[in-house]
């Protein structure tokens, strides 16, 4: 089985102003840069505004990302970023398809994967977002949902180098709750057969599966540990030097 190294990667979302943020990836970085043999990567991801300084302030020791991007490359599209200004600025990955852009601006998988499309073609790498509402997993279809988001978002062109897959269960996101290690266990190993399924087991073997949805210092280490998760997406606990710190330590 090819080996895949950790991705521990922050989600900002709508939060720091200029000054948190610069600081907060630059003692990120810092972190990182002391540490001997790091045996995962680290990528922040910060509102769209705030990439430039954020790639400034950590000095290549660590990845930058975007949280969203339009699917085109250019023209008539008032308050929206392509891929190419993403690329202009410094930034290697996109998050595509999170569920609270799927709520609120009714992200459909099309459209998700177009971006991830998008994101590849400019030779960036697309962290794609599935996951179930906690009514579906009360009706049991959490298998079946992530099944079709896979395959509905999921560039036939995806590779385990540009795509990464983060598995985020909708009610654990910022709610503090998880799912059940096993419950995440069993989410991942499905995940990996769907994307076998579509590209391939090579592909499926080389390709990261991230865990997302309430990751803390205090449940990282259990989570990371099971052998199809392969880093977090970390939102609220990404906030914080010393938590997102906590929390990378523990594939360090
Ligand atoms: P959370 O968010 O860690 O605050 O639950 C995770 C995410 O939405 O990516």
């Amino acid at each position: 089985m090819m080996s895949r190294r950790p991705l521990i990667a922050g989600n900002w979302k709508m939060n720091c102003l200029k000054s948190d943020g610069t600081a907060l990836a630059a003692g990120i970085a810092e972190k990182y840069a002391a540490a001997v043999n790091p045996k995962c990567d680290v990528l922040v991801c910060p509102p769209a505004i705030w990439i430039l300084p954020v790639v400034d302030a950590v000095k290549g020791r660590i990845a930058v990302g975007a949280e969203d991007a339009h699917a085109a490359e250019s023209g008539a599209h008032t308050g929206d970023i392509s891929v190419p200004m993403i690329k202009d600025a410094g930034a290697s990955f996109v998050i595509v398809g999170h569920s609270e852009r799927r709520t609120d601006h009714h992200e459909t998988d099309a459209e998700v994967k177009a971006k991830a499309e998008a994101v590849i073609s400019h030779g960036l790498t697309a962290i794609i977002c599935i996951g179930e509402t906690e009514a579906e997993r009360d009706a049991g279809k959490t298998i079946e949902v992530c099944r079709t988001q896979i395959q509905g978002s999921v560039p036939d062109k995806a590779t385990a180098e540009n795509v990464v897959i983060a598995y985020e269960p909708v009610w654990a996101i910022g709610t503090g709750r998880t799912p059940t290690t096993q419950d995440v266990a069993d989410v991942h190993a499905a995940v990996r057969a769907e994307i076998a399924a579509k590209l391939g087991k090579e592909t499926a073997d080389g390709m990261r599966i991230l865990y997302g949805g309430s990751v803390k210092p205090s449940n990282a280490a259990e989570l990371m540990a099971l052998a199809d998760v392969d880093g977090a997406l970390v939102g609220g606990a990404s906030l914080k030097v010393a938590d997102f710190w906590a929390i990378i330590e523990t594939c360090l």
